[in-house]
């Protein structure tokens, strides 16, 4: 965990929050290469849950919500835990909003998903979507925990990934079954290690107040056994309350004539342990060439940087202008790629290993033609391997993409 940590604030993936003011217990700041990499896990997450199914579609709410709504979902009287003397502390986080004189205390929430279920109704209303159907939301979501800790396993303000899946009642089991296989689909497409994740059956008195049934997906984590997902049967509780408290109908009226509740399965990810996750997954030390080395074994997808370009040489203006060109070809098509001059060829490799490039690219003086049979041909060195290939920079854009 310490090699991860250290690795993570060095190359630039996350640092500690407010650092120069000796940091914020629990809040994390992702660097250049963070931010890249947790967007490619999100954008993975979109692209399979909600861009390539015809029974899903994604909402952005507000993170701030009307207090009434934290009321008749459960959480004012019941997210708490319990502190060292036994007494319940609610973890959600406060704040107000207005002029002081008038300010009406509300809470950042503790989840996406309450953004989702007051949006049913608008959802149903604008596309008419038939059952079953899902609402899909990737965005912060805060808690006062009371031990912040494991780095971004644990954080006050961290980010969620989630699904509330809309079926008849009679349908959750099969619902419940199909996300249960897709959690495990997602994970593997992000990279992480598909036997380090345990299903663990949650037992009744460990469950959310408003699930009937939750299997927690374990991770093997470098400090334990923890919980990376979530997923949950939540009945009709959220609606019914919903509706109880608003005096808004949240029903559903089916073409047959028939008018109910739908009930609810809700698939949970959280994106700080997710990329978590995918660290230790990729974290990989080998030895090649005789030095042993460091290096992020992510796959294309995820990974925040596709390939770097350099010159062999940074004082050959002939072959500085010829990788600049490369590289400004290359990123037309591929925007996430690295240029690199800095230090010897071998210091670039390390440095692109440590973050996790797939491939580095070196335009040498047989590129620019001198051995006329190589000419626009450059080295491509493969990160795993360390092998390196000869290659027409007209072949670079499919390979890199
Ligand atoms: N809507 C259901 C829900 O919020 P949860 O198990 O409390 O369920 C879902 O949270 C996921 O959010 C967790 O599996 C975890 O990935 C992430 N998560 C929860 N609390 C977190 C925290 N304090 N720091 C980082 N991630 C957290």
């Amino acid at each position: 965990m310490d090699k991860l940590v250290s690795l993570a604030k060095r190359r630039g993936f996350i640092y500690p929050g407010s650092e120069i003011y000796g940091g914020f217990s629990g809040f994390w700041d992702y660097g250049p290469l963070g931010v890249e990499l947790k967007n490619n896990i999100k954008q993975l997450w979109w692209r399979m849950f909600v861009q390539e199914r015809d029974d899903m579609c994604g909402l952005d709410a507000a993170i701030v919500m009307n207090p009434e709504a934290w009321k008749a979902s459960g959480h004012v009287s019941g997210f708490a835990d319990p502190l060292e003397n036994g007494k319940m502390f609610n973890t959600m986080l406060m704040t107000s909003v207005g002029a002081a004189a008038e300010a009406t205390n509300a809470y950042l929430r503790p989840e996406t998903a309450g953004g989702i279920f007051v949006n049913f109704k608008n959802v149903v209303d604008s596309l008419h979507p038939k059952l079953p159907f899902g609402i899909a939301q990737i965005g912060k979501a805060f808690r006062n925990e009371i031990a912040p800790r494991d780095f971004i396993f644990r954080a006050r303000e961290f980010e969620q990934m989630e699904i509330e899946y809309f079926v008849r009642p009679q349908e959750w089991e099969t619902a419940f079954e199909e996300w249960r296989k897709n959690v495990h689909a997602f994970n593997e497409a992000v990279g992480i290690a598909s036997g380090s994740v345990h299903e663990v059956e949650v037992a009744d008195s460990d469950r959310a107040h408003y699930s009937k049934r939750t299997i927690d997906f374990e991770f093997d984590f470098p400090f334990g056994r923890k919980e990376l997902s979530g997923l949950a049967y939540r009945t009709d509780f959220d609606l019914s309350a919903h509706a109880k408290a608003s005096g808004v109908d949240l029903s559903y009226l089916e073409d047959t004539g028939e008018r109910f509740v739908p009930h609810v399965i809700e698939p949970s990810f959280g994106v700080d342990r997710a990329l978590l996750a995918l660290l230790a997954s990729a974290y990989t030390e080998d030895e090649l060439g005789g030095e042993t080395r460091t290096y992020l074994k992510f796959n294309k997808a995820v990974a925040p940087i596709k390939a770097a370009v350099f010159p062999l040489l940074k004082n050959k203006p002939e072959l500085v202008a010829k990788a600049r060109e490369v590289y400004a070809m290359l990123k037309k098509f591929v925007p996430q790629i690295m240029w690199d001059d800095n230090g010897n060829i071998g210091k670039r490799y390390r440095r692109q290993d440590e973050i996790g490039t797939p491939y580095c690219i070196t335009i040498d003086f047989d590129t620019l033609g001198e051995k006329p049979e190589l000419k626009d041909t450059v080295t491509i060195r493969h990160r795993d391997t360390g092998e390196q290939e000869r290659v027409s920079i007209d072949s670079l854009v499919t390979r890199v993409a």
